[in-house]
């Protein structure tokens, strides 16, 4: 069955116009509803954060912002410093997008297998510098290079630091939990995210917990330490970021690159979404999820679209192969 991709939930949220109003962007994005993968699960609704739809691009735009603002009130970022950070991609569209917009410099330090469509939002629409970190150490490699560019010149820079910075689970306390408890009218019994600094899994848990105890929520993670699931960390084998609290969750799902690459491709023959990876593993959690509880209304996190911009499995199943000890390298073409 092949689905009209919808233009509502497809268009592309890099704007050329970079003033203060594209900043209003950034939320209230639309919940839609799931309507054929998991059909055999009568009594179970699956719904999905269209994340794609924040100016920027991806879910990461409301840390990006609220850590942002929260530096300026603090005053630890004033109009002279830079913002740095290390970032696998969307953190980094996003800080460009508010740098430019506010009048910032911005560096990002990001492993140099980051496709070129991304780097080139950064660098070429929104004016970013670019450092890339070795390939072959991923997003941890890209942490240490930033701190320690951080270290040789503090004064020079203002870090926001997304892995231990409390601003960034917060802007999902503040606004994604918020809209998800609204937009379900408080039906919400599941909640899927994926992990990657964890802001996304902490926020909404404890917002949503606050609502209703009883709401189960579960972290979404690759199966495998060299996985080619972007935006995803293996958290037994990585930095674990300093606001990721595992035993404030009800549990985790495992998903296999494999499995995530075939879900793009379903979601997108079957739903008519276009989405990347860790929207597709967190859909098939949602629906191994589906299949073990009688009823009850899942909601999941689509971090972004961004299709043009990984991967396909059979490169990353040739690179696996040939250097298992390193990470696949992007082919954007
Ligand atoms: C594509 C994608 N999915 C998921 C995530 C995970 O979000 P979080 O950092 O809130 O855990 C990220 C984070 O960068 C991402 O880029």
């Amino acid at each position: 069955m092949k689905f009209k991709v919808s233009e509502d939930v497809q268009t592309p949220s890099c704007p050329l116009i970079t003033d203060q109003s594209v900043l209003q962007n950034i939320g209230n994005t639309p919940l839609i509803r799931i309507q054929n993968l998991g059909r055999e699960f009568k009594d179970v609704e699956i719904y999905a954060k269209a994340e794609w739809k924040n100016a920027g691009g991806s879910v990461k735009s409301r840390p990006a912002l609220r850590m942002i603002e929260d530096g300026e009130k603090s005053g630890r970022l004033t109009k002279d410093k830079i913002i740095l950070d290390s970032t696998s991609g969307n953190t980094g569209i996003a800080y460009a997008l508010i740098g430019k917009v506010k009048g910032y410099k911005v560096k990002l330090v990001m492993p140099a297998n980051v496709c070129k469509e991304r780097k080139g939002i950064m660098a070429d629409f929104y004016g970013a510098e670019i450092i890339t970190s070795s390939p072959f150490e991923g997003s941890d490699g890209a942490i240490l290079l930033a701190r320690k560019i951080f270290k040789e010149n503090p004064d020079l820079y203002f870090m926001p630091d997304q892995y231990n910075n409390d601003s960034n689970w917060k802007a999902h306390y503040e606004t994604t939990a918020k809209e998800i408890w609204e937009q379900t009218e408080g039906r919400i019994t599941h909640f899927l995210a994926g992990i990657g600094t964890g802001g996304t899994i902490m926020g909404n848990t404890r917002r949503l917990k606050d609502y209703n105890k009883n709401i189960q929520c579960l972290a979404v993670e690759p199966s495998e330490e060299l996985h080619g699931i972007e935006g995803l960390k293996h958290m037994a084998s990585s930095i674990v970021p300093g606001i990721y609290k595992e035993e404030e969750l009800d549990g985790k799902i495992s998903v296999s690159t494999e499995a995530s690459y075939e879900m793009v491709k379903r979601l997108e023959d079957e739903e008519g979404i276009l989405v990347g990876h860790s929207a597709a593993a967190a859909m098939w959690a949602a629906l191994d999820l589906a299949s073990r509880i009688d009823k009850g209304v899942i909601v999941t996190i689509f971090p972004d679209s961004c299709e043009k911009c990984y991967i396909n499995f059979g490169k990353f199943k040739e690179y696996q192969a040939s250097t298992p000890h390193t990470l696949p390298k992007a082919d954007c073409s």
